[in-house]
């Protein structure tokens, strides 16, 4: 469906105002997509019971069918009616972190359409923490299917400006309440597995999830190309887990070191590069800035702390992409805490190309 004009409409995120919140509730009353904030990065949504509207998500996002959607829900009651079974340890997850950056892998019942699980017995659900993302849940009256509001294989917005480049005409309406609070995924939880494993370290991190259950698995490392054959049969069954789905259209590498030999590594490809006269982006911390000064580069300063760095690191790929570099050089983070996606983001956006110095 094309739309002569995306309408964008601000919303308080906080206090989301409820005729702005009704108009989008209608639209998805009537099988439309509607994209709105959450507090990892911008949903792209439509009624979850509905076939015909979940199917238009994946005309929008040009998404292959093949891959499952998350189902967002507003109150954890609504689980019972989505899943066959609900396990103590998903009772357990939900009352410590949702709402918040969550998703749990969960049998899926029999009213959730195939089209929203891809034919998979088991279903992802979350209850976000976004004051916007839960009224219009409550205010629609259903579930709401939705993938994060990019075009496929893009970086997942974190504005609603970033929602509108990529969707424009694609949706009829955008609801903004601002930048997201977290800036990347929410944590997907497999509870289907022998053992609780993370499919897609997110909002939520490991250590956290140990705090309520110590028997949770680290997704597995995956840093090398050439595993990326395993990888895509891997991809069956968490099919957005290709290890290019969060690139940005410009290549990019991932240093790994101490920080003074990824800097002076990273330094040192961008000198090189400018004589050939390509114009390079580079990601790294505020405090990294000073080593870049007089160089040519693009720099992004994506802060000090995972927190910061998470909620920029989308916005730095995007910004370094529209500032027509023809490179992207980032530098590696601590993998504790969020650092953990953070390192899955940049690992993806690099396709799996790590620089070791
Ligand atoms: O933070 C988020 O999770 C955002 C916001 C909008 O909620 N959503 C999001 O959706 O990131 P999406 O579609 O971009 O990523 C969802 C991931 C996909 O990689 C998909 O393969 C996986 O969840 N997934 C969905 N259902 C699954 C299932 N039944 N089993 C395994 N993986 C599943
Ligand atoms: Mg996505």
């Amino acid at each position: 469906m094309q739309y002569r004009q995306t309408e964008v409409i601000c919303v308080d995120p906080v206090e989301p105002e409820p005729a702005v919140i009704e108009r989008a509730a209608e639209r998805l009353r009537a099988g439309q997509l509607v994209v709105f904030p959450t507090e990892t990065v911008y949903g792209l949504g439509a009624d979850a019971l509905r076939p015909a509207a979940v199917e238009q998500i994946f005309v929008a996002k040009g998404r292959p069918l093949s891959d499952p959607l998350i189902v967002h829900i507003a109150h954890e009651d609504k689980l019972e009616s989505l899943v066959t079974e609900v396990s103590a340890q998903a009772r357990q997850l939900a009352r410590a972190f949702w709402p918040g950056p969550l998703t749990l892998i969960l049998p899926a019942g029999s009213c959730v359409p195939k089209l929203v699980t891809a034919g998979l017995s088991t279903v992802a659900i979350r209850m976000p923490r976004h004051p916007v993302a839960l009224a219009l849940i409550r205010a629609a009256g259903f579930p709401i299917a939705a993938p994060s509001a990019n075009r496929f294989m893009h970086v997942s917005p974190t504005t609603a400006q970033h929602a509108l480049v990529d969707l424009n005409g694609r949706v009829p309406l955008i609801l903004d309440g601002g930048p997201c609070a977290v800036g990347v995924e929410s944590t997907i939880l497999d509870l289907c597995a022998e053992a609780p494993t993370i499919l897609r370290p997110g909002g939520v991190s490991l250590e956290q999830l140990r705090t309520i259950l110590p028997e949770v698995q680290p997704p597995p490392e995956r840093q090398h190309l050439q595993e990326e054959e395993a990888l895509i049969e891997e991809a069956q069954k968490s099919p957005g887990q290709l290890p290019v789905h969060y690139a940005p259209t410009v290549p990019a590498f991932l240093f790994e070191g101490s920080t003074e030999a990824m800097l002076r590594a990273m330094l040192a490809e961008v000198k090189s590069r400018e004589e050939q006269g390509e114009l390079v982006g580079v990601l790294v911390a505020d405090e990294d800035v000073a080593a870049f000064q007089g160089c040519g580069a693009c720099v992004y300063a994506l802060g000090n702390t995972a927190e910061q760095v998470a909620v920029r690191l989308f916005a730095g790929l995007r910004v370094l992409e529209e500032a027509g570099v023809q490179l992207i050089l980032c530098r590696s983070f601590d993998k504790q805490g969020l650092g953990l996606a953070i390192r899955d983001r940049l690992l993806k956006a690099a396709g799996g190309k790590i620089i070791r110095v």
